[in-house]
Formats: structure tokens, C-alpha cells, sequence
């Protein structure tokens, strides 16, 4: 299969290096257009910035020339990193010039023809597509991924709620400093610090999972009824967001064995469909009575996996446990290029 060329709108920031690294020698995308801030733009990539994420720029990186996000056009695919402020026009503006854009932003996660996917939970609202293209009038597209937290919650939302049925979660988040992009959250802030604030993140995880879990029907998705009320805070770990969840079912398991298994039995439709940057199981429940933790277990399944542990009984609600993504990789970019592995496996983007 000839490579689909690609483009990457936000190339020198955290989450557009993150897709940098996961499309080098990837078997069906091949990065032909870099782009950032007039800052960066009609300098080299190796010239704008930094590489971020450790190790060396790769070459074929560094040499390419950074284009504008304002020059649009070229290719079938972008993934875009940009701000959520800079990301609602200029992503309307790629999909109007008929990208496929796979956005990380915020700004479109509300529009009610805009899919919020994660391959596994929800791979049906794709459907949303086609009525997004004949309401706009775009012969590209947007899809977005959820927020980093709210990814790593919904995947073992999805097999729970279906097995005993989701009606509250209590959800206290430990998220990583490289959520906050580069150079994020002031040292003197972090170091030997926590900040129970992250602004706008609580009605974030509140809000998307609804959307997530909702059930499509011919006038739009119908969210998911479940309460869910988050605590989001900011500790001095550098990847890899810890959630501490309490969770109300209508048939509640019998044990933990049995909400564990659950978990780790959860196969959905990226593994079916043996994509690309699928992880083999998307739940790994791990048998450390002190796991899971980031340093330990953020980079599982190549940072595509969440881990769950300490599931256990909640004296205020039914059951307990912990989990552990990595926020860039799953969180982020890798979410981002699973939902482009999917709309390429439907037929939504034409293979090379
Ligand atoms: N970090 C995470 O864990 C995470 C997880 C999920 C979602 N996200 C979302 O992903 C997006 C990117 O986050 P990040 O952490 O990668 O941010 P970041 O490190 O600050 O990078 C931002 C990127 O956007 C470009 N940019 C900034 N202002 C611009 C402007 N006015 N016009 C055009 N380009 C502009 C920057 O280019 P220059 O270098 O030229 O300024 C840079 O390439 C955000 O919407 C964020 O909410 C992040």
C-alpha cells in the first residue's frame, strides 16, 4: 500500500512531537507537511525548537521546512496539536480544504456532528461523519479525541457500563506536568508541590465520557446518564496521569474478581481489526498491590494500554481502583492516530 501523506499542525509543541514519533515508519501514514506559529514557520523544524520527548530530532524531521497553520491545504490527513484557541478556525480551515483533521483540541468536542471517538468505546459514532460533511459542506472532515484523563477513564468505562451498568463515578486525578505542553507549569509552582486546580479539566471529565458513551440515533447522540464528579490535580510527575475512581452500578459485581475480569478481558473493535497502534488488550489489570504507578507502568503497550489496579470495595459507592495512562501517547497522539487507523479500516480516508 502506497503511504497516505500527512501533516502535523502543531509540530514543535509536546502532543505534535508526540505524533512525529509515532508516524516515523508507520505503515500507512507518511508525514510530508510540518506546521506551527508564524514564530516557527519558514524555519526548519531542527532551527524552530527543541525536540521534547527524548533523544535526538530524528533527520527527516529536522530538515523539513515549517510551514504556517494558516497555509492550508495539500494533504488528506492532519493531525492537529494546536491550542484550543488557535485550533477551532484553523481547523475548520484545513477541513473546508478537504483535510481530515484529527484533533487533540478542545474546541470541536461539543459540536454535535463532530465525533469524540476512542476506537474502543465508541467506534460507531463515525457515523457522524457523512452527516457532518453534507451539513458543512466540507469535503474534509473533524474528529477529535477526548481530553488526556477522560481517555484513560472511558476505556474501562465502557466494558463496566455495559457488564453492571454506570450510574455514578467519583473520579480524584494525579496528572502528569507534560498535560500542561511546553514549558507548562512554572518549576517553582510544581517541585515539592501539588495544584488542586487545572482550569476548565473537571467540567472536561464530567462531560465527555457522557458524549463518549452516548448511544447514536438518527438526530444525534443521546449522552449516557451517569454522574460523574472529578477532582483534577496537578502533581510533579512528568508523564503518565493516576486516577483514583469510586464507582455506583444498577447491578453491581459480586466481587472484585469479577469487575476485574471484566477489564481484562475487554477487546473491542481496534483489536478486532488489528490496527496498526492498536494495543493487544486496551485494559491491562495488574497484580501489584501497590500499582499502578507512572514511573512503573505509563509506557505499557508502548503507552497505548491503561493499567487498573487495587479494584476493591468503596464503603460509600460499590467498588474501588486506581488507573495509570500515559497522557501524550494514549492521552494524546496516540489516541489521536488510533482513530485515523479506524476511519481508514471504514473506508472514510482513501488508502494511498
Ligand atoms: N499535553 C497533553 O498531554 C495533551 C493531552 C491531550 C490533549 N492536549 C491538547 O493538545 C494541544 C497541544 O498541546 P501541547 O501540550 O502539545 O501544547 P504545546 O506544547 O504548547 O504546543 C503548542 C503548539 O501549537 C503551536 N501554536 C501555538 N500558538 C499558535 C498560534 N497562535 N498559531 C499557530 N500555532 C500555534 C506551537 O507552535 P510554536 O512553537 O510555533 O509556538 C506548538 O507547535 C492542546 O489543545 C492541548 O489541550 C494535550
Amino acid at each position: 500500500m502506497k503511504k497516505i501523506p500527512v501533516g502535523v499542525l502543531g509540530a514543535t509543541g509536546t502532543v505534535g512531537q508526540r505524533f512525529l514519533q509515532l508516524l516515523l515508519d508507520h505503515p500507512w501514514f507518511e508525514v510530508t507537511l510540518v506546521a506551527a506559529s508564524d514564530r516557527s514557520a519558514g524555519r526548519t523544524l531542527g532551527e524552530a525548537g527543541r525536540w521534547l520527548i527524548g533523544g535526538d530530532m530524528p533527520e527527516q524531521y529536522a530538515r523539513m521546512t515549517v510551514r504556517s497553520v494558516d497555509d492550508v491545504g495539500d494533504v488528506p490527513v492532519v493531525f492537529s496539536a494546536l491550542p484550543g484557541d488557535v485550533a477551532g478556525a484553523t481547523e475548520i480551515a484545513w477541513a473546508r480544504a478537504g483535510s481530515f483533521v484529527f484533533s487533540n483540541a478542545g474546541s470541536h468536542r461539543r459540536d454535535p456532528l463532530v465525533p469524540l471517538l476512542v476506537p474502543e468505546v465508541n467506534p460507531d459514532h463515525l457515523d457522524l461523519i457523512p452527516l457532518q460533511r453534507q451539513a458543512r459542506g466540507w469535503s474534509g472532515a473533524i474528529l477529535t479525541n477526548p481530553n488526556c484523563t477522560t481517555t484513560h477513564a472511558v476505556l474501562p468505562m465502557r466494558p463496566l457500563h455495559d457488564a453492571f451498568g454506570l450510574r455514578k463515578v467519583l473520579l480524584v486525578s494525579m496528572q502528569a506536568i507534560s498535560g500542561a505542553g511546553y514549558p507548562g507549569v512554572p518549576s517553582m509552582d510544581i517541585i515539592d508541590n501539588v495544584v488542586p486546580l487545572i482550569g476548565g479539566e473537571e467540567e472536561k471529565v464530567e462531560w465527555e465520557p457522557l458524549k463518549l458513551l452516548g448511544t447514536l440515533g438518527a438526530t444525534g447522540i443521546a449522552e449516557a446518564s451517569i454522574t460523574i464528579s472529578a477532582h483534577c490535580n496537578r502533581v510533579a510527575v512528568i508523564d503518565g496521569h493516576t486516577e483514583c475512581l469510586s464507582l455506583a452500578f444498577e447491578r453491581p459485581p459480586a466481587d472484585a474478581e469479577e469487575l476485574s475480569a471484566v477489564l481484562r478481558e475487554f477487546r473491542a473493535a481496534p483489536q478486532e481489526l488489528r490496527l496498526p497502534s492498536a494495543p493487544a488488550a486496551p485494559i491491562l489489570v495488574t497484580a501489584a498491590a501497590d500499582g499502578p504507578q507512572p514511573r512503573r507502568d505509563r509506557d505499557a503497550a508502548k503507552g497505548m494500554a491503561t493499567t487498573v489496579g487495587r479494584v476493591r470495595r468503596c464503603p460509600i459507592l460499590d467498588y474501588k481502583l486506581v488507573l495509570l495512562g500515559h497522557n501524550t501517547i494514549r492521552g494524546a497522539a496516540g489516541g489521536s492516530l488510533l482513530n485515523a487507523e479506524l476511519a481508514v479500516a471504514q473506508g472514510l480516508i482513501a488508502k494511498g
